[in-house]
């Protein structure tokens, strides 16, 4: 693999909810680029961006030259990654892709950071980031199945709606001011659907047990990320996961609740060894239970809850809980684009 010293960038989708979280990183960790360019859609096209670089003014990424940039961070949507990310690689960038475009290609590697870094040296120009929900769950998952190897697990998700970008932030705080106007409303069933059209119903005081959009066997794209996505990051296709996604009216901050059965008896203490030890993650106990709150705005997976299976011995019960917009996006792209670095 080739490296990169102080990389020309580019952020595409720099205007999103994780490409402005995306340039707060690069510029936290004093990423150490050469230059800097940000591209988006027509409508963002033309403003100015004050950034430690200096200021950069928002390209339209339908008529920018792809030529000249190292790596590219990619988050505005598969249909883009699909259109525009090939002419970014023969330009000689490096893409590094948020969405879920190339996740399952199978000569692109799906690389979480600190879980499973030495697939990204097989790239060949193009690199996937994981789903938000799935990347949380590796964090807890991809130490203990080194461990114990993991057999199958039983997965289900609580999704903030920033996971769904600025429109599912904005369509939470509509619906919680309209149905606090009248809060009996909430529990005579008098209220009324404040109408947004992003979920299939209202998220607001609710929850919805229908995250990403439908597909094969009744399961969503959302919970399908969750089986293959798991698959190909730990490298074995063998491992059965049942997942369930639901959204919550939460705004930043994915959780999962996981149920995981291993090729052999784990046991509450050696897990707590395990995860305690494994990068990027802190693991909470009961005195402190670990919430989206908590994890939103910070790098760290937050792991609570470990528990030893009850019915069928040997399994862990544990629940995982990961900023959606840092480590389930825009984190784990900053932390490719680094192992890229000479
Ligand atoms: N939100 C999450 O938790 C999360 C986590 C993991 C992965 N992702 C993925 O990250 C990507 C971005 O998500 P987001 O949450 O940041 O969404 P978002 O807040 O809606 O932002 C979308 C970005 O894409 C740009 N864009 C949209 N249409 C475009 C077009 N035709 N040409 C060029 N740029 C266009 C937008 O530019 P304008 O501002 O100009 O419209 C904006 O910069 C998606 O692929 C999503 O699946 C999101």
């Amino acid at each position: 693999m080739t490296r990169i010293a102080s990389p020309r960038m580019a952020i595409v989708g720099a205007t999103g909810v994780v490409g402005t979280t995306m340039l707060a990183i690069l510029t936290e960790r004093n990423f150490p680029l050469s230059s800097l360019r940000l591209l988006a859609s027509s409508r963002s096209a033309g403003t100015v961006v004050p950034t430690a670089w200096g200021d950069v003014t928002v390209e339209d990424l339908a008529i920018a030259d792809p030529a000249g940039i190292d790596i590219a961070l990619f988050s505005a949507g598969g249909a883009r990654s699909l259109e525009f990310a090939p002419a970014f690689v023969a330009g000689g960038a490096v893409v590094v892709d948020n969405s879920s475009a190339f996740r399952r290609d199978p000569a692109v590697p799906l690389v979480v950071a600190d879980v499973n870094d030495e697939a990204i040296s097989s790239h060949n120009g193009i690199i996937a980031n994981p789903n938000c929900t799935t990347m949380g769950l590796m964090m807890a998952a991809g130490p203990l199945h080194r461990a114990a190897g993991i057999d199958r697990m039983i997965a289900t998700s609580y999704q903030a709606t920033s996971g769904s970008g600025q429109a599912g932030l904005e369509v939470l705080l509509h619906e919680v001011d309209v149905l606090s106007e009248k809060p009996e409303d909430l529990a005579n069933g008098a209220w009324s659907d404040p109408g947004s059209t992003l979920y299939s119903r209202p998220i607001g005081f609710n929850v919805l047990p229908h995250a990403g959009s439908f597909v094969d066997e009744h399961y969503t794209d959302e919970e399908w990320k969750l089986v293959n996505e798991t698959r190909k990051i730990l490298g074995d296709d063998s491992i059965r996961v049942e997942p369930t996604c639901v959204r919550v009216p939460v705004a930043v901050g994915h959780s999962v609740a996981a149920t995981m059965f291993f090729d052999r008896a784990v046991g509450r203490d050696e897990a707590l060894e395990i995860l305690e030890g494994a990068p990027g993650v802190e693991v909470w106990g009961d005195d402190k239970v670990p919430t989206p709150l908590d994890a939103a705005g910070i790098d760290a997976t937050l792991v609570g809850r470990v528990r030893e299976t009850l019915g069928e011995k040997g399994g862990l019960n544990l629940w995982v809980v990961s900023d959606n917009l840092r480590k389930g996006a825009a984190l784990n792209t900053v932390q490719l684009a680094e192992l890229l670095l000479d």
